[in-house]
């Protein structure tokens, strides 16, 4: 949303920003605080923040005036004022009264995780979906602050610094603003919903199997990405220009051709304002003819990474697929030591659907698009087959089934060619 400047009054973003994430006590086992600060400092990066502070502070008791304990807001107020914080991100849901009281006791703009992740969305959303949904959500959450947050409307408008809000007269005109656009946007997105089943169709006319990327955020999916699809030829990809910049045709080593696609990353405790608007940047996912999740085994929450990125796909409504399991790309081993490694390795070696790879050194990349070609294969044919006109119901068939590729009729029979699950294939013979 950087585009939505205001030429009035520039950007307002404070130069000096401070992240905490409150860590309830006792703590979860799964989750460090520190890996979270990490996750959280690299979304406020990740919007051009300059970070100049960052701590865990213990949570033992939600106040519901500041959240915080009182000891932790004078504390980190200190702070605020010595080294001249101007935004401080709170790792944690906040409600508007929380937030306001904490902006007055440090004197200074507070945004919470919601804030931060509708920002990272904002940045990120490709789709016309995805953006709408994001807007939507960013506007909502909006409206519930009585003090406009810094993002948005604020940078739209020309921003009013960020101590001192504005009047109460202004605060009532600008929320029937909101409440006007918010229903602007929400008949905007019936009708994109409208038209998506189109636009999945045109874009299913490619003839290649698409195969998505997902993980969590920083898990290395734009790197792997980019590794593997670098040495294709330039030419390949403008077939594809029409496509979005992050799908690109990549051959396997079977010489089978393939759409790789990367999505936007996961993030943990997902605002439940922001699923929809996640959802609508994961819609490439639920067409893919493979799903590959790259995980970084490196980091200490791998396993709840894992898990939280398996209970959206299933939310998403692909529950079946994960039962028979995902494909996952076990990367950054080059960044295990030697005993971790081993037991990754060995872990791969004993389920045929595990790949060790690192997409910096280029390890286990060639058993990665060997695999690919192996799920392919066994999961999906592409068949030339010539049906007479008058056995309507097996071409019903077909296009109910599976995926008719091209369709080209002469008098007597019709000359198709459908992709099948393999298990289709064989139902289809079987049918006669
Ligand atoms: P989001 O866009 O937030 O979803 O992240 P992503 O999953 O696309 O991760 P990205 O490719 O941006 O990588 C995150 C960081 O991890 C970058 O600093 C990469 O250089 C680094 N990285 C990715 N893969 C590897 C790897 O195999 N080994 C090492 N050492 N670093 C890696």
């Amino acid at each position: 949303m950087a585009s939505e400047q205001s030429d009035t009054g520039g950007t307002v973003v404070p130069s000096r920003a401070m992240v905490v994430h409150p860590a309830p006590r006792p703590v979860d086992a799964a989750r460090h605080p520190e890996a979270r600060l990490a996750e959280a400092v690299g979304l406020a990066e990740a919007i051009d923040l300059d970070i100049v502070a960052a701590e865990v502070v213990p949570l033992s008791k939600r106040r519901p005036a500041t959240l915080l304990g009182q000891g932790t807001v004078d504390r980190l107020g200190e702070v605020v004022d010595e080294l001249q914080i101007g935004l401080i991100v709170v790792d944690a849901h906040l409600s508007p009264v929380q937030q306001r009281n904490l902006e007055k006791a440090w004197n200074a703009k507070v945004i919470d995780r919601t804030g931060l992740i509708l920002e990272i969305f904002g940045a990120r959303a490709r789709t016309r979906e995805g953006r709408l949904q994001v807007e939507l959500a960013a506007l909502s959450y909006q409206r519930s602050r009585l003090v406009r947050s810094w993002t948005h409307l604020e940078r739209q408008r020309g921003g009013f610094g960020f101590l001192g809000g504005p009047g109460e007269t202004q605060i009532e005109a600008d929320r029937r603003l909101i409440g006007d656009r918010i229903v602007r946007l929400k008949k905007e997105l019936e009708e994109v919903k409208r038209t998506r089943d189109l636009h999945r169709k045109a874009r299913r006319r490619v003839p290649y199997p698409i195969v998505a990327l997902v993980g969590y955020t920083n898990a290395g999916k734009s790197t792997l990405f980019n590794a593997l699809t670098r040495a294709e030829v330039l030419a390949k990809d403008q077939l594809f220009a029409t496509l979005d910049p992050t799908m690109r045709a990549l051959a396997l080593p079977s010489g089978r051709t393939i759409i790789l696609s990367d999505t936007v990353g996961f993030v943990s405790d997902l605002p439940h304002e922001l699923v929809a608007a996640f959802r609508a940047t994961l819609e490439e996912v639920l067409e893919a003819d493979v799903i590959v999740h790259v995980r970084d085994v490196a980091h200490p929450d791998t396993v709840a990474q894992r898990a939280d990125v398996e209970s959206v796909l299933r939310e998403l409504g692909i529950g079946d697929v994960i039962d028979r399991g995902l494909v996952e790309a076990l990367n950054k081993i080059d960044l295990l030591a030697e005993s971790d490694r081993h037991e990754v390795v060995n872990q791969a070696q004993r389920d045929a659907k595990l790949v060790p790879v690192s997409a910096v050194s280029g390890e286990g990349q060639a058993d990665l698009l060997a695999l690919l070609d192996c799920q392919l294969a066994a999961e999906r044919q592409i068949l030339d087959l010539d049906v007479p006109l008058s056995d309507g119901a097996s071409i019903a068939w077909l296009y109910s089934h599976g995926e008719v590729l091209r369709r080209d009729d002469d008098e007597l029979q019709a000359h198709m060619q459908v992709r099948l699950d393999t298990a289709d294939v064989a139902r289809f013979s079987r049918r006669d």
